[in-house]
Formats: structure tokens, sequence, C-alpha cells
């Protein structure tokens, strides 16, 4: 059985796996897509209990999936949602948002999809360029306050953006890029976050799947794929033999190595939580079993040795 683990000083009790619904979508049969209500029940069969998701996935498509799902299983008091709101269709084209009178009605949009009345961490997505943060974050902590969101977040924000954030001590959780290709969150703000007792939740922790050990050099990369700094040579090729150096450890803990990376992550303190992006029921069942591996510290280290604190993509 897993423990549940608490999100920073938060009333939020949660498995240490989550699931990451950018990926969330109706079936379809041309693209072997699963339907997404699928890969979340049997994410819950299995003890998972906690959904990542955002207004901006699929523009509300990932949220109305999970609302439908959770409503049709009654299983809303069973689950913990984190959702997030700043980006605004304007004309067709999406802006930053953080107002406080958008974020208010964000927040009542979200409600709606998710066909419940409360939130349980909701986020600000990315920081706008206009709005005080405080006066952004204080827009959460009045729908706190009113029972409308439980936790109150903030992503994508710099350090210093957080610290004018958090200026009256309401942000809960943290959520920001950080995988084995980008450490940096530890030197910039993992201190901030031990002093505030902020929960840290990092995104992209397979950076699009790297980083779970699906790619060999004959993998097929798609041409979006190839955009990306991580699929470019040489540090494609680089990061391939890195990765054929960590898979050594697969034996010794029985098990992929993308479960071997989501432990690693969740022996940083201040980790609570991962959410990594599963896009079907095989990878929502891999992903969980994450939380049953406790790295010894030798192998932490070898971890470290091969992917430094200091590795970084050239973007
Ligand atoms: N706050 C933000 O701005 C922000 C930004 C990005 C993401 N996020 C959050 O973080 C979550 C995770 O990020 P992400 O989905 O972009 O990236 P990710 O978790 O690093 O990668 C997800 C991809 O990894 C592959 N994968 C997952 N489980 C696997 C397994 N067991 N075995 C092999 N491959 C596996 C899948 O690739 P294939 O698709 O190729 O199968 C999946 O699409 C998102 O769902 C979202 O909730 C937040």
């Amino acid at each position: 059985m897993v423990e549940k683990v608490r999100l920073g000083r938060t009333d939020l009790i949660v498995h240490p796996i989550g699931l990451g619904a950018n990926k969330i979508s109706a079936a379809d049969p041309d693209t072997h897509t699963e339907y997404g209500g699928d890969v979340i029940l049997a994410g819950i069969e299995n003890g998972m209990n906690f959904i990542d998701t955002a207004f901006i996935y699929g523009r509300g498509e990932s949220e109305t999936i999970i609302g439908k799902t959770l409503k049709e299983n009654q299983l809303r008091k069973e689950i913990v949602i984190a959702t997030k709101g700043a980006h605004q269709e304007v004309n067709g084209e999406i802006q930053l948002n953080n107002h406080p009178d958008f974020l208010t009605q964000q927040v009542e949009d979200s409600l709606s999809r998710l066909q419940t009345d409360y939130i349980d961490l909701y986020y600000i997505h990315f920081p706008d360029e206009d709005t005080p943060k405080a006066e952004a974050v204080g827009a959460l902590a009045r729908l706190k306050e009113q029972g409308k969101i439980r936790a109150i977040g903030v992503s994508n924000f710099s350090l210093e953006q957080l610290k004018e954030a958090n200026v009256d001590g309401h942000v809960d959780v943290v959520q920001d890029e950080y995988n084995l290709l980008n450490q940096s969150a530890e030197e910039n703000f993992f201190p901030y976050f031990k002093e505030k007792e902020i929960s840290f939740i990092p995104y992209f922790p397979f950076a699009s799947g790297l980083l779970a050990g699906k790619y060999d050099q004959d993998t097929h990369l798609s041409d979006r794929q190839k955009q990306r700094p991580q699929f470019q040579e040489p540090t494609y090729s680089d990061i391939l033999n890195r990765m054929d150096k960590l898979k050594t450890l697969e034996k010794k803990y029985d098990t992929g190595i993308q479960n071997i990376v989501l432990a690693y992550y969740l022996s940083q303190e201040p980790v609570n939580a991962v959410i990594p992006g599963a896009r079907n029921r095989q990878q929502m069942l891999e992903n969980l079993h994450a939380a049953t591996i406790q790295l010894d510290s030798e192998d932490r280290a070898f971890i470290e040795s091969v992917f430094p604190k200091d590795y970084r993509l050239n973007k």
C-alpha cells in the first residue's frame, strides 16, 4: 500500500503519482487515442487520487472529461483536482490575463466544466505582464475564503514574481519545469520553498517521454519533435547515451527506467508528488509503480553523476 502525502501545509493528501491530464482527450480510432475517462478510471482503480489539468489543455476538453468521469462514477470526493487558468481567448488568439475579475470568472468556468462546487488546488498558470502578482493571488485568496478553492498555486513564475505573489503568505504550491535535463529549480527556488513551506510539483518530468526511456537511435521522430531542443543533435545522442547508463539500474529495482526517474524526483525535498502525463492506461499504471521505489543514496549519487545538477539543454 502506497502511503499518501500531504502537499506542503495544505489539507490536500495525495498519492505521490498524480495524472498529468494534458493528454486526456476524446478517443480517436485513427490515432489509437484512448478515451481520457478510461485512463482516469484505470488510475483511480489502482490508487491514484490526484489529477492535474488546466483550461488550456484542449481549451476545456481535459477538464470536461475529468468532470464527466468523476460525476458519472460518483468519485469527486475521492479525488484531488488541480487546475489552472490565465489563458484568455481574444478573437481566437490566446493571451495571458491575471486580472482578479478574469481569474474569478475562470474559476467559475472551471467549476462548471469539472461539475463540482470546489477545486482542490487552483494555479495561476502563467504570470501576465500587467497585473500586480499580490492582487492576482489576492483574488484566489478570496475564492479560498468562499470555499470555491482549497489551496492556491502559481506556475511559471520567476522567484521575484513568486515573492511578490506570496507577500501575504497565500501561495501553497508552485508548479514549474523540473527534470533531469533541467534541475535549475533546486538552486533557484528550493531554499525559498523550504523557508515558506511551499510544496513543489514538477512538470514535464519525462521531457516529452525522452526520460521515460522509450527512445533510441532508430526511433522515428516527427517533424514536431525534431523542433524540440532535446531531440536535436548532438544533444539527442548525448541524452540517449546517458539514459543507457541509467538503464543499468533497471535490473536492481526490477522496473523500467521511467519509474526510477520518477522515484528520483520524489526523493528531492520539497517535491511531494509528480504528475507525469499519461496518454493511455498502460502508461498510467506503469507510472504508479514508481511510488513503491526507494532509491538508495548510492544510486541517487549515480543518477546525479549521469545527469549532473548543472546539466542544461541548449534552448
Ligand atoms: N504548468 C505548466 O505550465 C505545465 C507545462 C507542461 C506540463 N504541465 C503538467 O505536467 C504534466 C506532465 O507534462 P507533459 O505531459 O508535458 O510531459 P511529460 O510528463 O514529461 O511527458 C509525458 C509523455 O511521456 C510519455 N510517457 C508517460 N508515461 C510513460 C511511460 N510509463 N512509459 C513511456 N512513456 C511514457 C508519453 O509520451 P507519448 O505521448 O510519446 O506516448 C507522454 O505523453 C502535464 O500533463 C501537465 O499536467 C504543466
